[in-house]
């Protein structure tokens, strides 16, 4: 989490930092700020601007001032070290003034460090882990104690020598980075180096570019895709120095490196809400797309394929044991793959949380296919899941959505999502594509282990691809009927999603999504579960949304659900079109296309979603950046 930008040219620098923090923000949203090099009246200083809240408080702060300046950093953050303020806002600066720093992921030893440099006489202005950064890169480049020789005043411990500064910003930074334990994606300005931005990189996202007005540096390749589309992801280790001339690459011991360019081909609209009135209707609408774009190319010859699985079809034939390891929706996804995976292939497939995987012991061999889902690519717990499963021999293969991410570049194989950038801070088209491409995954090991012939596996890829046509139905005809049910549900203070089978691990992502967006709370139950103790949770009036679609277990569930209206529930049902009898239950009903049960979670989320969407917005929310969130975690 956080999004931090830089740019140094010929262009005004506040310009295109409030832009690409603008672009960033789904990273992060409780403060905002920016750090300009500032050479007005002489001598060049750093001046420092943070705002508590959105970017737009900084916007407003920026549009008063004359900032001439044309190298700066920005930052917006989500707080992890600190409560959100202005303090602990970033930039971070130096004792001095004349080192600014922005920073993205978690220094795991920040608490002894801060003891250290405070003996030396630094003296900290935040609660922030970042902070030392700045101080450590302050004493690499002036040498200590603190400030001298221009601050004589300041403070050493007693007994401490004096160490000399090394006065070259990049070989600062490089000495800070050998200090520090976690993960950080980093952007250094120092008074004394105008026009320089130094960049480092440690588990956490970093992209650079060069446009034709100057040298880019962000956390997502969002913040500078107006500028160019060639950019360089930035791996472990790696440092960028950039100037308004050129950018230069070195590695830990600043030897010259020439890391891979990457081109960026998706459209810029994908950043821009495309006339919706926010990202998360656009990214809704979007599913029908996303469903044929995952699904192309994976028929060929009359058979599925998918290339990028890093494993023979002989290796594939041996898995005998699935986990699927994810968090939040996309952990979601798994619970609905899990279903495919042992219906089709027979195979035993858990689905696990990846902060809890990687804290227990689980089962792995060479035969355990461990697959990590993660629409960012850089969750903490999912990466951290997948290097654990790695030591332990599992093969690991990653969906995402984020080409080049960690998870991408840390699997043994990876599919692609191709839901395109995710803006909105709800998972919604990215969950689409990730029960598409496990879809896939379940019908290609079906299909390897002869649980299913390969006309069968065709058939059924034909049937996938048709729910994309069913999504577009949704979306254009039961707009009205989502509406009055979230009428219904708006003041209520607490809901329970319900289903059975693929109902039950469908009801997941529909009480996430209501909870996350609406700040109303929600939960959902497998439907025969209910009279276990739930039911005693309903009153006259209180919600129950319930997948009923027809499948196997339809008849169950409606039994279920006429003890939920005994007492007094107010029902809403995701149903199957032409169902009229579940009307004579149902205060709300919802309809879906027919659909094979099994493709069911593809098209039933999606009013889901919709429902959720409407009653946040009844409830007067921010859909696109709920409080407290962020769009990444790239924290434990
Ligand atoms: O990027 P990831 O898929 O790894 O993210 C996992 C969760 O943080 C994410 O799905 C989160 O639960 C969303 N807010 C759900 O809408």
């Amino acid at each position: 989490m956080c999004g931090i930008v830089g740019y140094t040219g010929d262009e005004l620098a506040k310009d295109i930092l409030i832009n690409g923090l603008k672009r960033l923000e789904y990273r992060g949203y409780d403060s905002a700020g920016v750090a300009l090099e500032d050479a007005a009246g002489g001598a060049a200083h750093i001046d420092v601007i943070r705002r508590v809240g959105k970017v737009a408080g900084l916007e407003e702060a920026l549009a008063n001032r004359d900032a001439a300046a044309t190298c700066g950093i920005g930052h917006t953050r989500w707080a992890t070290h600190g409560r959100p303020s202005k303090e602990n806002a970033h930039p971070h600066t130096s004792c001095n003034g004349r080192i600014a720093i922005v920073h993205n992921g978690i220094i795991e030893n920040f608490a002894e460090l801060r003891e250290e440099l405070g003996q030396r006489g630094h003296t900290f202005t935040s609660d922030t882990d970042t902070e030392v950064f700045a101080h450590l890169i302050e004493e690499a480049y002036y040498g200590w104690p603190v400030g001298s020789p221009s601050d004589p005043a300041a403070g050493t411990a007693p007994g401490a020598s004096a160490a000399p500064g090394c006065h070259d910003l990049m070989a600062a930074v490089r000495e800070a980075c050998t200090h520090v334990v976690g993960a950080y994606g980093l952007a250094v300005v120092c008074a004394d180096e105008p026009g320089v931005i130094a960049v480092a990189r440690k588990d956490s996202p970093i992209v650079i570019g060069r446009g034709a007005r100057g040298s880019y540096v962000a956390s997502d390749v969002i913040a500078l895709i107006d500028a160019t589309r060639d950019v360089v992801v930035l791996e472990d280790g790696q440092f960028a120095r950039l100037a308004p001339e050129g950018i230069t690459y070195t590695d830990t011991e600043g030897a010259p490196i020439e890391p891979a360019v990457t081109h960026i081909d998706w459209d810029i609209d994908m950043a821009e809400k495309g006339g919706y009135p926010d990202f998360m209707l656009k990214e809704i609408c979007e599913q029908p797309r996303v469903v044929r774009d995952t699904l192309v190319g994976r028929m060929t010859g009359g058979e599925l394929t998918i290339d990028e699985l890093g494993l023979s079809l002989e290796e594939l034939n041996l898995i005998d044991r699935v986990y699927v390891i994810a968090c939040g929706t996309s952990y979601h996804a798994g619970l609905i793959a899990k279903n495919l995976i042992e219906m089709w292939a027979r195979i035993p497939c858990e689905v696990e949380a990846a902060s809890e995987f990687r804290y227990r012991n689980p089962i792995i061999t060479p035969s355990t296919l461990v697959v990590a889902v993660s629409q960012s690519g850089e969750t903490a717990d999912t990466l951290a899941a997948i290097r654990d499963a790695r030591i332990k021999g599992a093969k690991v293969f990653g969906i995402t959505n984020v080409v080049g991410s960690p998870v991408a570049r840390e699997s043994d194989g990876v599919i692609y999502t191709k839901a395109n950038k995710e803006i909105a801070v709800a998972s919604t088209k990215s969950f689409i594509g990730q029960v598409v491409s496990l879809t896939l995954l379940a019908l290609l090991l079906a299909q390897v282990k002869y649980r299913l012939t390969v006309g069968q596996v065709r058939m059924l890829f034909r049937e996938l691809g048709d729910t994309a046509e069913q999504i577009q139905w949704i979306l254009d005809t039961q707009k009205d009927a989502i509406h009055e049910a979230a009428l219904a549900c708006k003041d209520a203070h607490s809901a329970l999603f319900v289903g059975r089978g693929m109902g039950a691990a469908i009801a997941n992502e529909g009480a996430l999504k209501l909870k996350e967006i609406s700040y109303l709370h929600a939960e959902a139950y497998a439907a025969g579960e209910m009279k276990h103790g739930p039911i005693a949770l309903i009153d006259p009036g209180f919600p129950v949304i319930a997948i009923a679609t027809k499948s196997p277990v339809y008849d169950k569930t409606v039994s279920n659900l006429k003890e939920c209206e005994a007492r007094g529930a107010k029902i809403v049902v995701v149903a199957t079109e032409g169902d009229e009898d579940i009307a004579r239950i149902a205060d709300h009903v919802i309809y879906i296309p027919p659909v094979r049960d099994a493709f069911s979670a593809i098209t039933a989320t999606v009013p889901l979603q919709l429902l959720a969407r409407e009653v946040a917005l009844m409830r007067g929310c921010d859909v696109d950046q709920p409080r407290n969130l962020a769009k990444s975690v790239t924290v434990e």
